[in-house]
């Protein structure tokens, strides 16, 4: 196995990991949901979602990480503005912003988690559920991006 495929084999695993536990999460919030009164199913669901927390963490810095490596490996002149002008550059770029802006809010959907347990007022609750489930939907559709655009980059040598 080269550099270059053990690398790529940690990003797709890492990536895998970590688009599969925020759908994970979706599911398990769907079917708590059934069973329970809204309070009950945010305060279990917290409990599963702590415990995976740190996995989901460590696979989204291993994938990128390892899309960077991926980046050198290919030779390409990722310090050169010109670079970012060509077709492959102009992908490469919006991937970077795509990750940015979903790294960016995690630690806002992480507060918000952490001030709804503490939440006893019905009402302001279900806001900030409801603010908490939009937030972690735009995450996956972010994440889901950045693999289109990881599919398209492969593609585009
Ligand atoms: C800044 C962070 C990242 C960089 C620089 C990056 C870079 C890359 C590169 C260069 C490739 C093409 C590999 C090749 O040459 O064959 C790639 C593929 C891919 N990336 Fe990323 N990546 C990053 C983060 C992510 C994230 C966060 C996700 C998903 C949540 C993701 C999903 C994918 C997927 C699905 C592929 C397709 C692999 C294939 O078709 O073989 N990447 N990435």
């Amino acid at each position: 196995m080269t550099l270059f495929e053990i690398t790529k084999f940690i990003h797709i695993l890492s990536v895998f990991i970590w688009t599969g536990g925020i759908i994970f999460t979706i599911i398990v919030n769907r079917e708590l949901k059934k069973y329970m009164d809204m309070m009950n199913a945010t305060k279990t669901l917290s409990i599963i979602g702590k415990s995976i927390q740190l996995p989901m963490r460590i696979s989204l810095i291993l994938a990128i990480i390892s899309g960077i490596i991926l980046l050198i490996l290919r030779k390409l002149p990722i310090l050169e503005i010109e670079f970012y002008k060509t077709s492959i550059g102009k992908l490469i770029l919006i991937k970077y912003i795509v990750v940015l802006m979903f790294v960016l809010i995690l630690p806002y959907h992480s507060k918000i988690g952490k001030s709804l347990i503490k939440e006893n007022d019905k009402e302001k609750f279900k806001k900030l559920r409801n603010l908490l489930i939009f937030i972690g939907w735009i995450i996956l559709i972010l994440s889901i991006l950045a693999m289109y655009l990881g599919t398209k980059i492969r593609y585009g040598f």
